[in-house]
């Protein structure tokens, strides 16, 4: 069964990177010459995820706009050398499809999440953070995950080690080692304090979710500052079935950080940037 939906949460205001993401959404600051989201689209029209179904908010316009044709950006720059650097997203658009819906109050990654479910209805789906980048050599990770889905049939959670006492960063999950690098999930926990954490396998922003979520998510309670967690609602459904983690394979880098956006930056500038 393939999976052809990937939910993509780009409401968020991005405050780490103010003033930059005053106007100009955090999805759209580029690595080296791509924005951040593009690199995500990318990712999953590859897993066979080629309906991209954004939750978006105010101020996110230029994101809709990317993922659009410029008529005269193309008049423009037609027959010139330019054109070159227009591939990758044509190859984009040629293959995917955009719907988009908009999340009126950021109310946190769950309630996204279900405001997402008008896009997807009842089947099951990718979500991909693009704040996360991820390359690997061979398939990227939502292909990984994808084909995991297979064997499984049940929410997938994408997870790394983390040093200890950056745990309070990320949801954690414990579980029992189904065998290498797979575990089924037997607690999840949002932002732990180092002391209290169950493990230092870290949730990142890769997953596969099945549909019984959303009435999962309509469920579960606000947490700190009124937001609703994915991972309450993942915790949820790992205990009344099965959620499965998966420690993938390639390099992820933390773009959401100042940090973690320049490490992908000279990463990728020195891994695949060509001058033309
Ligand atoms: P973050 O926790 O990174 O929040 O959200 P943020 O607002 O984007 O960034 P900072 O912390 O202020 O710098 C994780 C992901 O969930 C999405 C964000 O767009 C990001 O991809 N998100 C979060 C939503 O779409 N809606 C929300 O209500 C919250």
């Amino acid at each position: 069964m393939m999976i052809n939906k990937c939910l993509f949460p780009v409401a968020g205001y991005g405050t780490r990177f103010l003033p930059a993401t005053k106007s100009m959404p955090k999805e759209m600051l580029p690595i080296v010459n791509k924005p951040l989201v593009q690199y995500g689209v990318e990712e999953a029209i590859e897993a066979g995820m080629t309906t991209c179904a954004m939750v978006t908010g105010r101020g996110k316009r230029a994101i809709a706009d990317h993922f659009d044709i410029s008529y005269e950006l193309e008049h423009q720059i037609s027959g010139s050398g330019k054109e070159a650097r227009l591939e990758s997203i044509r190859s984009v658009l040629e293959k995917g499809v955009f719907t988009m819906v908009r999340q009126r109050e950021m109310k946190g990654l769950g309630h996204a999440i279900l405001t997402g479910q008008s896009l997807i209805g009842n089947e099951p789906f990718g979500v991909l953070l693009s704040d996360d980048l991820c390359i690997n050599d061979g398939p990227g990770v939502l292909a990984q995950m994808a084909e995991l889905y297979n064997q499984f049939r049940c929410s997938i959670v994408a997870i790394q080690e983390v040093p200890h006492d950056e745990v309070n960063k990320y949801g954690v999950i414990a579980g029992e080692s189904l065998k290498d690098g797979i575990y089924r999930v037997d607690e999840m926990v949002e932002k732990p304090d180092p002391e209290n954490a169950p493990s230092n396998l870290a949730i990142i922003g890769r997953y596969i979710l099945t549909p019984d979520i959303f009435d999962i998510i309509r469920e579960t309670a606000p947490g700190a500052h009124g937001e609703i967690q994915l991972t309450d609602a993942l915790q949820t459904q790992a205990r009344r079935g099965c959620v499965m983690a998966y420690k993938f394979k390639g390099r992820r880098f933390d773009c959401g950080s100042v940090p973690g956006f320049v490490e992908a930056t000279n990463y990728v500038y020195e891994h695949f940037y060509r001058e033309d």
